[in-house]
């Protein structure tokens, strides 16, 4: 299953960037175009939480479950956060992605509750733009950009 789930992980978050990339793109165009919302930033807003959410139960599975990366550090924690490499992984890479996935619901949240297209425009670039940010910061890009099972 390990390498089902690393695969997994690999590629989906190429939708994630994606998703995100279109996402933000659309509320920064809004906001300074000055255009009225709809359909298209709904469904993207939609499918950049959706790959959202499913990386993150594919990255809880491989750290709890079936990397040997991470369980392999709930025996001696101490010795893994001396390691750069395995504490990257054990801490830094699952706390702020918790938090990119917090910041790109609270956009889909805020944004739906704005009184006007001008606030949720606003609202999605800030919240969205955090959390593309956050993703793109705690990508391992030394690892496999593609992967195969
Ligand atoms: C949107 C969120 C996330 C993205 C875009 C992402 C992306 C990635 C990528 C590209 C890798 C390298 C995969 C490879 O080497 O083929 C990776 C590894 C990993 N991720 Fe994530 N990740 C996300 C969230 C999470 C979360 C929330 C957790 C856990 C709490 C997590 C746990 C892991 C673990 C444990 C590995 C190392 C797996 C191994 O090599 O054994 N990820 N992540």
């Amino acid at each position: 299953m390990y390498p089902f789930f690393l695969f997994t992980h690999n590629w989906l978050r190429w939708v994630v960037l994606v998703a995100g990339i279109i996402v933000v793109a659309f509320a920064w165009l809004g906001w300074l175009g000055k255009r009225s919302w709809g359909k298209r930033e709904r469904i993207w807003g939609m499918i950049f939480n959706s790959s959202m959410d499913l990386q993150l139960l594919v990255g809880l599975l491989l750290y709890f479950v079936f990397s040997p990366l991470t369980t392999s550090a709930f025996g001696n924690f101490a010795a893994a956060m001396q390691n750069a490499a395995q504490r990257f992984f054990v801490v830094e890479h699952g706390v702020v992605m918790l938090f990119a996935a917090i910041f790109a619901h609270l956009g889909s949240v805020f944004s739906k509750k704005a009184a006007d297209d001008r606030g949720r425009f606003r609202r999605s670039v800030i919240w969205y733009t955090l959390a593309l940010v956050l993703v793109l910061a705690m990508i391992p890009w030394d690892r496999p950009l593609v992967r195969g099972m």
